[in-house]
């Protein structure tokens, strides 16, 4: 069949579908404006002045109770009227409070713009700010072509809801016309972590204020007056006033600093080049006093990491300073495009709510994500700031360079950064076999995407309006799915070909906006021009399948019949899928494969069942489906070909690919959550565990079999859980004692490194003999005399629980002192895990409570310290009841906007299994519907199914999984 069938038959279901969802938005949309509209009338503030304009309709004389066509300003989207060319900014933030003890900033700005549609209504996006009247009004218009004088400002009024300054005029701006509109205003420099807004740290006993920002996704318009949706693209003039003495940056190059005096006060004004065109969720602006270090000038681009002249002094950019020059080297040769812009600016926040965002040529983390200490640091921190710094410049051409004109594509834009961050990394750290590792974001995802309540990866632009829409798409489905999937194309398409086709792409649409269909488009002509490659349908055919609809297969491979089919993998049997799939939950499943060890002709599984003789396997054969994971499925294989597979374990492991070992402990373990395989043959697959040395498998066991201590960590099986799993660990814990003589050397490999924690955590977890005492006695010793920390940065985090674990009061005590006086950033994360690990009651909810006392705890770490107080079974009630308790206030404080708001409810809930817990979870659901759960809706429906889950595995396993490790534990 040609393409113009499936081209035609998908504009249909895309129609359809279209329909549907124009309703629920508009359900939708009436039942916020309700709640609006009612928390409107008790606010005095910025509403629209309705006694002066009586002929033009305004937000508070609709009826609410009538469906009537919105106003353009109660709508979420800017209409397509104007378009923006040029800003000029000028943003002066006040390090020091005013009389009322408030933090402010002050600006003006001026917007050129073009109208691209005959209106008489400007709507420019501003929140949280107060503007200064010209003539009554909170903003000046200006013609640029003074042969035709702009219409007068009639009406203006801020919309809170839709985050809207409302002009209407008097008159019509003209299609074609070029226009200039001034504003002057006044904000608050919070403490928020959005918008322009301060963090604070001590230094040398003085407390430092410093100003910064985070603007992604809708929080420009906090900054100054914009059109704050991406594809609004224009170029930026920015000019900084600050304190003399202070380091003012933005996204480009500075091109002059003056002292003067402005308002009788002296400061700095910082003029910088004019921007690239680009959007506004890029844009930073940072105050400080921070120090940098740069890189040897070996090309025109000027790279710098900048933190806290302290961390600066002790070498803790150094590492990030090393790898970002292999990596920005790395990505000019993989895109064959040379980096965008004159410089390379990245900074260490000590507030800041996600790991790291991607300001074009500013780019800010957490202190965690850029800076490595040689000393104090481990190699888990090291490679995380490898990651996340390759991430980061990943995006600098991908989303940055290149934009998606909406966020209902985020997906393509994290997933993509999400996946190349590995092979950035890989370039910089060769040795670390780092690509591996995105086997964990396969694992994490295929968690999630295997609920009947997830979601496809791609959205319509009609489902995702409002600002807590937009944060909702910042999930594992966006990041990690997104990252599996890229992958999965790049294989069968192979590297060369992928990275052709985005080349293509970035140059097709350098400094412009596209759809994710756009990729799909320049792929499609890199293997058009490629003779040796064979697709069985396009590009933009196979992708449909992944993106379009949610969740991923199973693929049954049956080695006696040849028989392949594919089935849509639920991991609860039983959950309803109510979403409806374009495709039938039927996928173009790219199938790699070996036979007894040798790579076989990858083939196509292109309908839910199909025959393949060449999987039938004879004599001693096995095979094994799927090698190096590189499709985003899972396997499940007849009993034979699973029995030959475990003897294989048990004789030759390493005749199988390490990450396909990772994979078949996860296949099972899955398969048997969802009653494909039984529990026996899925426990059976860690029984060849005593032999295995590498760190992939070992953690792909391991955080199967957390879901075990989960489950039972509670009950009666628990006990002989932990008598099997110290069996298992026992000599990988001597092997390791082995090799690092006695515990006083370190791994040479960077995976052995992360294996030998694995060792020691799970060792000390099980009650191994041997482990609690070092544990103790390493941590004695450090309290002894805190000045010298015997502890190795990579044991750190599991021994320090351990300790507190084991210990009470006084070891509690030195560890929040010590997170007190931590001035590496990575050190007092891993006290902070550290703290939540004591098994006291008392001490536990004194932590809770600490952890929403910003003087204690920084509100960025408020979510995180509450989820690892949860991990702990002692604490776990408790912080379910901090949480229920404290609900509203903590969505007040924390949860608007909020990234890791869902991760709160997911990581409370984790251990969630009987019907008590149900019910009382569909309690917490149902008393908070007026505060609302903001980024965490989707997260706690999630949780509702998952306990379901739970129950009826416990129901139906536990007896199998006691009887099982009864005989094992002998
Ligand atoms: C905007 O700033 C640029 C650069 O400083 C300047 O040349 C231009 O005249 C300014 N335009 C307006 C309308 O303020
Ligand atoms: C904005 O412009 C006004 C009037 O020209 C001036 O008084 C004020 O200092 C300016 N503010 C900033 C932050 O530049
Ligand atoms: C803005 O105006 C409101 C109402 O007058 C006031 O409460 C608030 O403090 C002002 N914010 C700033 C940053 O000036
Ligand atoms: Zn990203």
């Amino acid at each position: 069949m040609g393409k113009g069938f499936y081209l035609s038959k998908n504009l249909a279901m895309a129609g359809l579908l279209l329909a549907a969802i124009a309703l629920v938005t508009i359900i939708v949309l009436s039942v916020v404006y309700d709640q609006e509209r009612s928390r409107n009338s008790s606010f005095p503030g910025d509403g629209p002045p309705s006694s002066r304009v009586s002929s033009t309709p305004n937000p508070s004389s609709s009826s609410p109770s009538t469906l009537g066509p919105l106003e353009p300003w109660q709508r979420y989207r800017l209409p397509d009227t104007l378009a923006p060319v040029f800003y000029n900014i000028t943003l002066w933030p006040r390090l020091e409070p005013d009389q009322q003890g408030l933090f402010i900033f002050t600006g003006n700005s001026t917007v050129q713009f073009v109208c691209v549609k005959d209106t008489d209504l400007i709507l420019i996006h501003a929140n949280k700010l107060n503007f200064t009247l010209f003539q009554g009004h909170k903003a000046r218009l200006l013609a640029v072509d003074m042969a035709h004088p702009a219409p007068q400002i009639r009406n203006s009024w801020l919309e809170e809801e839709t985050e809207y300054l409302v002009l209407q005029l008097d008159g019509m701006l003209l299609a074609g016309k070029v226009y200039l509109l001034g504003t002057q205003f006044q904000g608050e420099l919070g403490d928020n972590l959005e918008g322009f807004y301060r963090s604070q740290y001590t230094e040398d006993g003085v407390q430092k204020v410093l100003a910064t920002s985070q603007m992604q996704a809708t929080f420009a318009r906090q900054a100054f007056p914009c059109f704050d949706e991406p594809a609004m693209k224009a170029t930026f003039n920015v000019v900084l006033i600050h304190p003399p003495g202070t380091t003012a940056l933005s996204n480009s190059r500075e091109t002059e600093s003056v002292d003067m005096e402005s308002d009788g006060i002296p400061v700095t004004r910082t003029t910088y080049e004019p921007t690239k065109k680009m959007s506004t969720y890029l844009l930073a602006f940072i105050v400080s006093n921070f120090t940098f270090i740069q890189a040897a000038q070996d090309t025109d681009v000027q790279v710098r990491i900048w933190a806290r002249s302290q961390a600066i002094a002790e070498g803790q950019g150094d590492y990030a300073l090393n790898v970002t020059g292999a990596i920005l080297n790395f990505y000019e040769h993989y895109y064959n495009t040379s980096y965008p812009l004159s410089k390379s600016d990245q900074v260490a926040l000590p507030d800041f709510n996600a790991g790291a965002m991607e300001n074009w040529g500013l780019i800010t983390y957490r202190e965690t994500a850029l800076l490595y200490d040689p000393i104090a640091s481990s190699t888990g921190n090291k490679e995380r700031v490898a990651t996340v710094i390759s991430h980061e410049l990943a995006h600098m051409w991908f989303g940055n360079l290149v934009t998606l004109r909406w966020w209902n594509d985020l997906w393509l834009n994290e997933g993509f950064a999400s996946y190349v961050e590995y092979l950035g990394a890989d370039h910089a750290e060769p040795s670390w076999d780092i690509r591996d590792h995105i086997i964990f974001d396969v694992h994490k995802v295929f968690a999630v995407d295997a609920l009947a309540s997830s979601h496809p990866l791609s959205r319509s632009e009609e489902e995702v309006n409002q600002p807590s829409q937009i944060g909702e798409m910042f999930n594992t489905i966006s990041y990690s799915k997104g990252a599996a999937v890229l992958r999965m194309l790049s294989e069968f398409l192979s590297e060369s070909v992928f990275a052709r086709g985005l080349s293509s792409y970035l140059n097709t649409f350098a400094f412009s906006n596209t759809v994710y269909t756009d990729l799909w488009d320049h792929l499609q002509l890199a293997v058009e021009e490629t003779p040796d490659i064979s697709l069985p349908h396009s590009v933009q055919d196979i992708m449909n399948r992944w993106v379009l609809q949610m969740g991923f297969p199973v693929v049954t491979v049956d080695t006696r019949t040849g028989h392949i089919s594919q089935k849509h993998f639920l991991v609860d049997p039983e959950a309803e899928v109510d979403r409806h799939s374009p495709f039938n939950y039927s996928w173009f499943v790219p199938i790699k494969w070996m036979k007894s060890g040798v790579e076989q002709e990858q083939f196509w599984l292109l309908k839910k069942t199909d025959v393949q003789s060449r999987v039938i396997a004879t004599g001693g054969e096995w095979v094994l489906a799927n090698t190096n994971v590189s499709g985003y499925f899972r396997v499940n294989y007849d009993l034979e070909n699973w029995e030959r597979l475990l003897l294989l374990l048990h004789t030759d492991h390493q005749a199988i690919p390490i990450i396909n070992r990772a994979q078949l402990l996860d296949d099972a373990f899955n398969l048997a959550r969802a009653k494909v395989i039984n529990t026996t043959l899925a426990l059976r697959t860690t029984s060849y565990l005593s032999k295995e040395r590498d760190y992939i498998p070992w953690a792909s066991a391991l955080s199967n079999l957390n879901y075990y201590f989960l489950m039972f960590d509670r009950t009666d099986v628990y006990g002989p859980l932990q008598g099997y799993i110290r069996k298992q660990i026992l000599p990988l814990f001597d092997y390791f004692r082995t090799i690092t003589a006695n515990w006083t050397r370190v791994p040479h490999g960077h995976n052995d490194q992360y294996n030998q924690i694995n060792a020691i955590n799970m060792a000390c977890n099980m009650g191994l003999k041997g482990c609690r005492e070092l544990a103790q006695r390493w941590f004695s010793q450090w309290m002894a005399d805190p000045e010298h920390n015997p502890i190795h940065p990579n044991l750190k985090s599991t021994v320090y629980c351990s300790a507190i674990a084991f210990g009470g009061t006084e070891e509690w005590d030195f560890a929040w002192r010590m997170f007190q006086n931590a001035t590496v950033a990575t050190e007092s994360a891993r006290l902070r895990a550290a703290l939540a690990c004591t098994k006291v009651p008392w001490l536990l909810n004194r932590y809770l409570q600490y952890s929403i006392d910003p003087t204690k705890i920084r509100k960025q770490d408020a979510t995180s310290t509450i989820v690892a107080v949860a991990r702990n079974v002692v604490g776990m009630p408790l912080a379910w009841n901090f949480v229920q308790e404290k609900w509203s206030y903590i969505f007040e404080q924390y949860g608007r906007g909020s990234f890791s708001f869902a991760g709160l409810i997911n990581g409370i809930t984790k251990r969630f299994s009987s019907e008590f817990e149900l019910q009382e979870l569909k309690r917490f659901k149902e008393q908070n519907l007026q505060v609302g759960f903001g980024s965490a809706t989707l997260a706690l429906e999630q949780a509702i199914e998952k306990t379901r889950a739970n129950i009826r595995w416990l129901a139906d396993s536990r007896a199998q999984v006691l009887d099982w490790l009864s005989g094992e534990a002998q």
